[in-house]
């Protein structure tokens, strides 16, 4: 996720490009640049590091227009550095792009054939050749951007100018957000995202998919990638500077809920290909030997990671069966491990900075264990210091309570887990394919748990007295309900206890009575008729009983006095799916509590000390 700002109009706009980067600066923030057409060329000012670097920057030298592009990059390919930054030239273009572009490695070599050098590490550089090599042939802006559009896979925004059209913005969109501001007397305003509009304008136009949009000093036009014009109104947004900056969501928790089904989309993207079974990672440097001597994983986390992790123990033994330990930064560091050579530590962290994951993973590291990591910041010491590392696609994520970092540490585990399999032969290209497919249908699935946010609100409602809660699953589920628990006790400061539901009857069945809210996990599949015994045995001591289970449930309807179901799904699917209305429940329970859901009291969202 990156932050991309344009402006074309009567104003000199360098100030106002930085301030509208300022206010996209919770899209990313690891470096950023404007480029300005000046007369007939266009300087470009860009820097590693925050916003207030690349003011320094233009303040030092300083550049003047009233035509320009702006970005401030979440790296995604390409570590961040200067070079890295947006925006990328090529020739007489200039380009800024959110979004990852699929085929970007194939465009490129056919491009290197054809002559043309690459400076920088990014799939951006792609867009840019790909428009020059059209404008060098006398084509248009719009023309260039409509041939470049056929040749990307994968999903963008992006911007262009070119110094053969001074003072024209050319962009289109396919998967990730842009909006269109009409100002005044001609002048056209861009963002990823409502913030940096809204002081300039609030007649705003959202690119669709599919969609080119190009303007000048006269105004603003959309056409399809076909070149079909298409005329619409711009909406009126009324939206408060603050709920812009959380996409009209009340709190950046929320929206980052809402962002899942996206996040998981661009995790998957460009590693696999479902049709003939296979996946692909770009920087796991682990040889085909090293894959086949593998005898032991061992995982290493904290907090939320460390349920990714409990999850990732089932789908690696389950698909590649290979026995896998789990262990918390926190104790592997110190519990003096045995590492036996063909082990590798797999280390998770959204951040990348946890101490207790690091120093666990140096501890693996210097045993004899390959490492590689799954983090969401890119270059991020733990990202660094493993021997690969596997992103998650994330985008930044500002609510201390992880959600989008978690379902997309699981997908990534789950690719990983099946890119082992390939590896080792574990399972047949056409048994990964059944699992691609299923990982290709995850997205549009939690879009429609999404959709019963109303239903589990009020679920909230309900319970949003209790003191105590229990949440229970088995086997795979297990982990969800821990992290249910913890998403519960961090943001609404209910007490909460996520159990195995078999352990139960050991200790916490002591603990149900009437004022108990029992919360089971209890979808369709392996032990769905021991968790329902469970269930039942919860119920009949007095327990309230919430469940998740499988839609067409008719028996859990009727048992449970209230229910979340959901579509019907693989079991290493089914986590990633069963989470997300316990994140909405604990959201909605936590606003009903008035707590600060952003930033819970006494944690912090990236814990750098031991
Ligand atoms: C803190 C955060 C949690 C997070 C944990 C591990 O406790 O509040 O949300 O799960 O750290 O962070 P990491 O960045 O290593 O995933």
């Amino acid at each position: 996720m990156c932050g991309i700002v344009g402006y074309v109009g009567n104003k000199r706009c360098v100030d106002l490009l930085v301030e509208g980067l300022r206010k996209l600066e919770y899209r990313g923030y690891d470096s950023a640049g404007v480029a300005i057409i000046d007369g007939g060329t266009i300087a470009i000012r860009k820097s590693q590091g925050k916003i207030d670097r690349l003011a320094k920057l233009i303040s030092e030298e300083p550049v003047s227009g009233h035509c320009g592009i702006g970005h401030t990059r979440w790296a995604t390919h390409g570590r961040p550095s200067d070079v890295n930054a947006h925006p990328h030239r090529s020739g007489s273009v200039v380009v800024v792009h959110n979004g990852i572009v699929e085929n970007h490695r194939t465009l490129k070599e056919k491009m290197q054939a054809r002559g043309r050098k690459f400076t920088s590490e990014t799939d951006t550089e792609v867009i840019a050749h790909l428009l020059d090599e059209c404008v060098s042939d006398g084509l248009s802006l719009e023309m260039a951007v409509r041939r470049t559009v056929a040749q990307l896979q994968g999903s963008y925004a992006f911007l262009a100018v070119s110094e053969t059209e001074p003072g024209t913005i050319a962009g289109a969109r396919l998967n990730c957000p842009m909006a269109v501001g009409i100002g005044e007397a001609g002048e056209t305003y861009f963002a990823s995202d409502l913030p940096p509009m809204l002081a300039h304008t609030r007649e705003v136009l959202f690119l669709e998919d599919g969609e080119i949009v190009v303007a000048d000093a006269s105004g603003s036009r959309l056409t399809d990638f076909s070149g079909t014009p298409h005329v619409r109104a711009p909406q009126h947004i009324d939206w408060s500077p603050v709920m812009a900056e959380k996409g009209g969501f009340r709190h950046f928790m929320l929206k980052e809920i809402h962002e899942q089904p996206r996040a998981i989309l661009d995790t998957l993207a460009g590693r696999m290909l479902p049709e003939s079974g296979e996946v692909f990672f770009e920087t796991l440097p682990l040889s085909a030997e090293q894959l086949a001597s593998l005898k032991k994983v061992i995982i290493i986390a904290c907090g939320t990671s460390w349920h990714a992790a409990l999850v990732g123990k089932f789908m690696i033994e389950g698909l590649v069966r290979i026995p896998v330990e789990v262990d918390l930064g926190s104790e592997y560091r110190y519990r003096d491990p045995v590492v036996e050579p063909g082990t590798l530590c797999i280390a998770i962290s959204q951040s990348g900075e946890t101490a207790d994951t690091l120093a666990g993973m140096r501890e693996a590291k210097a045993r004899g264990a390959v490492t590689v990591s799954i983090c969401n910041v890119v270059s991020s010491t733990i990202a660094r210091e493993a021997d690969g590392v596997v992103y998650t696609h994330a985008g930044p994520e500002i609510g201390v309570a992880s959600t989008k970092a978690f379902t997309t540490q699981l997908v990534a585990l789950y690719l990983l887990a099946l890119n082992l399999a390939q590896a080792r032969r574990a399972l047949t290209p056409s048994q990964i394919s059944d699992h691609l497919m299923e990982l290709s249908e995850l997205a549009p699935r939690i879009e429609g748990v999404l959709k019963h946010e109303a239903a589990i609100a009020r679920i909230a409602k309900k319970y949003k007295d209790a003191t105590d809660f229990l949440y229970l699953g088995r086997g795979i589920s297990w982990p969800i309900a821990l992290e249910g628990a913890l998403k519960l006790k961090e943001i609404s400061y209910i007490h909460a206890e996520g159990y195995a539901a078999g352990e139960m009857k050991h200790g916490p069945i002591a603990l149900i009575d009437e004022r108990m809210p029992v919360l089971v996990l209890c979808s369709q599949g392996e032990s769905y008729e021991k968790t329902l015994s469970n269930l039942e045995e919860a119920r009949t001591r007095g327990g309230r009983i919430i469940a998740v289970g499988t839609q067409g449930d008719s028996e859990l309807l009727e048992k449970a006095e209230d229910t979340i179901l959901l579509p019907p799904v693989g079991r290493m699917s089914r986590p990633i799916l069963e989470v997300v209305p316990l994140q909405l429940l604990a959201y909605h329970m936590a606003v009903l509590k008035g707590t600060d859901v952003d930033q819970p009291r006494n944690l912090a969202k990236s814990v750098t000390v031991e």
